[in-house]
């Protein structure tokens, strides 16, 4: 073992910074030392800043200031970026979190370094290559060297990739420790008294490229959401893709839909906790809303978490379909199929996953026939 070894976590967009949170502080708690490098996918005080607060998040020790830009541009800036930062602190282990082009980036660039990498939320799999995330997700899982699954069927997926499970660790989900963690935040009455909300209300989150990027796929969401607007006053805290395009399609502040930037972490899990519905693309919310018991639409063909599905509150949707959902959902409330939870989804993913982590820098590193290539000098 190297004296003092440093483990970095490479955050770039919102979601990562919520999941990455347990995992720093279950190393903090075993004095491993660590720092955050923070690519600048997300910039907007709202989709970053917001988070290091809420979250109790270390400053990071970098900022890349990458922005937005096409996947390859954007891809390009962090892989450069990203490659001067981990030269510059020579990491032991750089740990990535979910699916996007941060977490690509990052792998890319630590597997031709040859740096070891771990991934957080592995095997995850929607198997529809068109999601910019599910390419990221192969990638990331073929080249890193510690896998950490947050879902059993996750493991399947990896080993049906040929990932040697001795890889693999199933921890549990470190979003859901985040969660626990809010728990006693969690008040709606704050949130729906600044937003004018009385009554039964849904919140609705949109953002997924296949939803938001073309107009005749947003004018088909947009009706779809005033049909839910029609039953119950819905609030949508937009992501800041889907700003102008769903603005263009109608999805303006009318009779029973208001429009307000993106929420603060606690801000807006406190508005999920206290929603009669939720009406969401996103990936993270199918699971908070399993875990909180709120019912939860979500309107695409298919889903990498059909957990939530199985073991949870959650709904897949067409657009056309989503009203009729929606008054079903109203009337039913909240039905959980099996009537368990997701195995391990108990607030202690974050510890599990340090302490594999600690194990690993202590020495008990998979040899480089496990991480499936020779140990030679990495190229000038
Ligand atoms: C990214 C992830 C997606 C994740 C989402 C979480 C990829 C490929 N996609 O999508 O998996 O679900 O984050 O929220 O990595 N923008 C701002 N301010 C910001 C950030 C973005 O205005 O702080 C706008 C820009 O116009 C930008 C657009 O949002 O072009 C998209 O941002 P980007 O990070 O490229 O992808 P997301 O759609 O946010
Ligand atoms: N979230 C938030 N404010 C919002 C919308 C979402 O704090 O206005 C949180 C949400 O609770 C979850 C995370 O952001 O923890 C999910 O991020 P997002 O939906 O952007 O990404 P995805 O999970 O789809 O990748």
């Amino acid at each position: 073992m190297r004296d003092n070894p440093l483990v970095l976590h490479v955050l770039g967009a919102r979601p990562n910074f919520v999941k990455a949170a347990p995992v720093v502080k279950g190393l903090a708690d075993l004095g491993v030392k660590q720092g955050i490098v923070h690519t600048g996918q997300h910039y907007d005080a709202l989709m970053s800043d917001v988070f290091f607060a809420d979250l109790g998040l270390p400053e990071p020790i970098a900022n890349l200031g990458v922005g937005s830009g096409s996947h390859a541009r954007q891809t390009a800036a962090l892989l450069t970026g990203l490659e001067e930062v981990v030269l510059e602190h020579s990491p032991s282990l750089v740990v990535v979190y979910g699916d996007v082009n941060s977490t690509l980036a990052a792998i890319l660039v630590c597997a031709k370094l040859h740096v070891p990498t771990a991934h957080v939320e592995a095997g995850l799999r929607s198997f529809d290559r068109g999601m910019p995330e599910e390419v990221n997700r192969v990638v990331t899982d073929a080249l890193s060297d510690l896998l950490f699954a947050t879902s059993p069927e996750a493991l399947s997926h990896l080993a049906d990739e040929g990932v040697d499970p001795a890889r693999v660790h199933l921890v549990g989900n470190p979003m859901i420790d985040s969660l626990f963690a809010a728990l006693p935040k969690l008040d709606p009455a704050p949130v729906r008294e600044r937003l004018g909300v009385s009554g039964r209300y849904a919140v609705a989150t949109l953002h997924r490229p296949a939803n938001v990027d073309a107009p005749e796929a947003a004018r088909e969401l947009v009706e779809a959401v005033l049909g839910v607007a029609e039953q119950v006053p819905v609030i949508v805290p937009l992501h800041p893709r889907g700003r102008q395009r769903l603005a263009e399609a109608g999805l303006v502040d009318r009779r029973n839909l208001k429009i307000v930037d993106p929420l603060g972490y606690v801000d807006f899990l406190s508005l999920v906790r206290g929603a009669a519905l939720v009406v969401t693309d996103s990936g993270g919310v199918q699971e908070e809303t399993t875990m909180l018991g709120v019912p939860c639409l979500t309107v695409r063909p298919n889903t990498e978490r059909p957990i939530t599905v199985t073991h949870g509150t959650n709904r897949l949707v067409t657009p056309a379909g989503l009203a009729a959902a929606a008054e079903k959902a109203l009337a039913d409330g909240a039905a959980t199929p099996s009537g368990e939870l997701p195995p391990l989804w108990d607030g202690a993913a974050g510890p599990r996953i340090a302490r594999v982590i600690s194990a690993w820098l202590a020495g008990d590193n998979l040899s480089p026939a496990a991480r499936g290539r020779v140990d030679h000098p990495p190229f000038p």
